[in-house]
């Protein structure tokens, strides 16, 4: 017998509340009270029962932050009043006046709260009833974007406010920070860096996700907020309680914030986090010091676009003089010729610096950096150590001008300039540092993830003509890694026994092993989904390249002729032999293990082999026949004698958003 609606609608409304909790505890709070997996669990059985019920689902249930076909521009999103920004303070000096102003202005003295100034973007959220309704960009503080589809994704942002039965007005509006944690921009660089696109800090690396039209991507890439401010702001009396209310009503809030009183006390804030600030996972610019209590605030009020009861102290770049004590050449493993400056230690933004990219020749021209130079060197982002301009007053006479070598300084082959290119390349496919690099790539964390294999055991086994391509890693002894320094018995099995791990991997990291120019994890991850084993990619015409979704003609070109290349031949040959292949099915212990996917009817979003590689990257099994075991069938238009079959068997079906959804979810990073 089926059980009575009302006990449908408890049992939904008890899931839900629990998954709601729980995500709160771990995205808002990040403090869970249950295991990832346990969370999983509950988030899967919310979507199932929705899937069963779907009249009890709605829009701001947490299943459905993923939504919405990417469109072709914004909306425009008028803010109700403007968003407005802050006056600056460079020095302690200016904080003292500001303090003066305020306290002559209000004729007594305040109190002030301090906060740490995120650097992200500026968001405003909207929510009626208790629902978000609208998420916007500050655009010109009159006037920004309408990102709702985008900022719904955060998993931080609300869909529901807590709380609610508790008298609050029909609509407010929210405003805060949205950001990109060090971390996630750390990675996302790495995979951009091979289409050479990558950002140039989090905060545009957070404008640049928040502004995608496809939220899809927006919810992959792990951004987070922090709330500030409240409209109206409901009980509270102060900018401490606006912060406690925020947070009350579900709201990520930064905990470093400090009541404070006087100049001393506010001098002393800024003290502790001139340096404490680069421990923090996010990136601040400064500090925010505002008068707390909001009659105060509203007595002070706004001139031109800033108001009078709050100033941003910024913190003094982070910059440091050093030396420049060599240029070299570094070839990677494309063959880019990369010069590379080395410097005399120093510490900037919290860790020690002893090298820095120079990018290409043209670079170096440009700001015209010679060996012997003193030079200003800062952190992009907090974490890319970058030479930002020469000292040239302490430049040594002798000092001349460098010149790129026309010669690879591993291998001594002519570094060739391509046309319409900045790097030059180094093109014998025999160039030891090549070899090296290409070694290092294979091993890494985003190719063959081998546990141990890192660069100074990869360069001892180099050095020992131990390995020479990347199958020899494969054949090693216990007997040769004895030689190497610090090795012994445990930790050589150890190592060998990780090598043997990854003799089988998911084809995606394979691709992106052997190396090849301009094909990084994400560009691996797309072949790998359209041409579905190594052969059939290995067997693909420049043509069949051209025409995949996804692939540039740059990227067709590169892939078709490195597997037509001797070299590459031998290697997948050895690699064949030595065992080592790519599994098709990769997912195994993934979040959908044992369960068998149904596609059936058209899908508008991405290509059916998209579709059934990401199901396998899960762990679970694309499958063209419906059967009892069947977990899913997803019916797109156009779907017929499956979809009958899945509805006569009560298999779940669901259409393509729901899928979508999904997948985001199943594939988002906890972190
Ligand atoms: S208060 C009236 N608090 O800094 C403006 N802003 O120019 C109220 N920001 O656009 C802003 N962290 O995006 C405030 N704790 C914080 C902040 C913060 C970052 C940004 C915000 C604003 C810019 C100020």
């Amino acid at each position: 017998m089926s059980p009575r609606p009302a006990d449908v609608r408890t049992r939904y409304a008890d899931l839900r509340a629990a998954v709601e909790h729980h995500g709160h505890r771990y995205y808002v709070l990040d403090d869970p009270e249950i295991s990832d997996a346990e969370y999983d669990r509950l988030f899967r059985d919310l979507v199932d029962l929705e899937t069963k019920h779907p009249e009890l689902q709605s829009d701001d249930s947490p299943t459905q932050r993923v939504g919405g076909a990417p469109v072709d521009a914004f909306a425009k999103a008028v803010h109700r009043t403007p968003m407005l920004s802050l006056g600056n303070a460079f020095s302690p000096q200016e904080v003292e006046d500001f303090v003066r102003r305020v306290e002559r202005l209000i004729g007594g003295v305040a109190v002030y709260v301090c906060e740490l100034k995120i650097d992200g973007l500026a968001v405003s959220l909207t929510y009626r009833r208790g629902k978000l309704v609208r998420g916007a960009t500050r655009g010109n503080g009159f006037e920004g974007e309408d990102v709702t589809a985008e900022l719904r994704t955060i998993q931080s942002v609300p869909l529901t406010l807590r709380g609610v039965e508790t008298g609050l007005p029909d609509e407010i509006e929210v405003r805060g920070e949205a950001y990109m944690p060090k971390q996630s921009f750390a990675r996302l660089n790495e995979g951009l860096e091979e289409r050479g696109r990558t950002y140039a800090n989090p905060r545009s690396a957070a404008a640049g996700s928040v502004r995608q039209l496809d939220p899809r991507i927006t919810a992959r890439r792990g951004l987070q907020t922090f709330m500030y401010a409240v409209d109206p702001p409901g009980p509270a009396r102060t900018q401490v309680d606006v912060l406690g209310f925020l947070e009350a009503l579900g709201f990520r809030v930064n905990p470093h914030r400090r009541e404070v009183s006087g100049i001393d006390e506010i001098q002393a804030y800024l003290e502790e986090w001139r340096d404490k600030r680069h421990e923090l996972d996010y990136e601040t610019d400064g500090v925010v010091i505002k008068v707390n209590s909001l009659s105060q605030q509203a007595e002070l009020g706004t001139v031109a676009r800033s108001p009078r009861w709050a100033i941003a102290y910024k913190f003094p770049p982070e910059e440091a003089q050093t030396e420049v004590e060599d240029i070299v050449v570094q070839v990677g493993r494309t063959g880019a010729a990369t010069p590379v400056a080395w410097l005399a230690p120093v510490v900037v933004a919290g860790s020690t610096v002893r090298r820095c990219t120079l990018h290409n020749e043209d670079e170096v021209a440009r700001k015209d950096v010679r060996v012997g130079d003193t030079v200003v060197l800062h952190k992009a982002g907090d974490v890319i150590p970058e030479i930002v301009s020469v000292v040239v007053e302490k430049r040594l006479k002798k000092a001349r001008p460098w010149v790129m070598p026309g010669n690879c300084p591993a291998c001594g082959a002519d570094l060739v300039r391509e046309e319409g290119e900045v790097v030059r390349r180094c093109l014998n496919p025999l160039c030891p540092a090549q070899r090296r690099e290409r070694l290092r790539h294979f091993a890494s964390r985003s190719a063959m993830d081998i546990e141990g294999m890192g660069e100074s055991v990869i360069d001892q086994l180099v050095d020992r003509d131990y390995v020479e391509d990347p199958a020899d890693f494969f054949s090693l002894t216990t007997e040769q890694l004895l030689t190497l320094d610090g090795f012994a018995e445990r930790s050589a099995e150890k190592l060998l026994a990780a090598v043997d791990q990854r003799r089988t991997v998911p084809l995606p990291r394979f691709i992106n092993a052997l190396g090849i120019r301009h094909v990084g994890e994400h560009t691996a991850f797309t072949l790998a989904a359209q041409f579905g084993t190594l052969e059939a990619l290995a067997a693909a015409s420049e043509e069949d390249l051209r025409n995949t979704e996804g692939i540039g003609p740059i990227v067709a070109t590169h892939v078709a002729a490195w597997f037509a290349t001797e070299p590459a031949r031998i290697l997948l040959d050895k690699l064949a032999r030595a065992g080592v292949r790519a599994e098709i099915a990769t997912g195994a212990g993934g979040p959908w293990s044992g369960q068998t996917w149904v596609l059936t009817g058209s899908l508008e979003n991405m290509s059916r082999p998209e579709a059934e590689e990401r199901i396998r990257a899960l762990g679970g099994t694309p499958s063209s026949s419906v059967s009892g075991k069947t977990h899913t069938v997803v019916a797109g238009p156009g779907a017929g004698s499956k979809l009958d079959k899945a509805k006569r068997l009560g298999v779940r079906v669901i259409d393509e958003p729901a899928f979508l959804n999904e997948l985001a979810q199943a594939e988002a990073p906890l972190h």
